[in-house]
């Protein structure tokens, strides 16, 4: 899947966002090798810190459905200003499974900037420290 196609389906899931306490819609999708994708929103609580970020939804309806390792590309975007950067917790989260993952991220004026997890995320403590 081209990165643009994959971008538009992250920028779809802004529509599915439950996000009544923040305002702040989030959407992602996850590209695997075989071209599955698997998109995500977040999705917020009442119990404020229940809340489930664009990304890790994303993360785990891919892992829940059997991938784990073949993970090439992540598109996250928001209506912000700013391009919506994967927070801490989403970052340690991908990292378990894709620490080189590619990351596409975006903004609201629909600017792409492209980056890696590991570039976000460096020395980050992953399942290989626990040898
Ligand atoms: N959010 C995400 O979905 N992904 C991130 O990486 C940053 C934050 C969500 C969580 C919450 O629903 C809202 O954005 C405001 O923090």
């Amino acid at each position: 899947m081209e990165d643009q196609a994959l971008v538009e389906l992250a920028y779809a899931m802004l529509e599915k966002s439950y996000c009544p306490y923040s305002h702040f819609p989030v959407g992602a999708a996850l590209l695997c090798a075989d071209g599955s994708v698997f998109t995500g929103c977040n999705v917020e609580n009442a119990a404020y810190g229940s809340a489930i970020c664009a990304e890790r939804t994303a993360l785990v309806k891919a892992v829940s459905e059997g991938h784990r390792d073949d993970f090439v590309t992540l598109a996250v975007v928001g209506n912000s200003e700013d391009y919506c950067w994967p927070c801490g917790a989403c970052r340690q989260m991908l990292n378990e499974f894709a620490p080189h993952l590619r990351l596409l991220v975006g903004n609201r004026a629909h600017d792409v900037y492209e980056t890696t997890l590991d570039t976000l995320l460096p020395h980050g403590f992953g399942p290989k420290n626990l040898n």
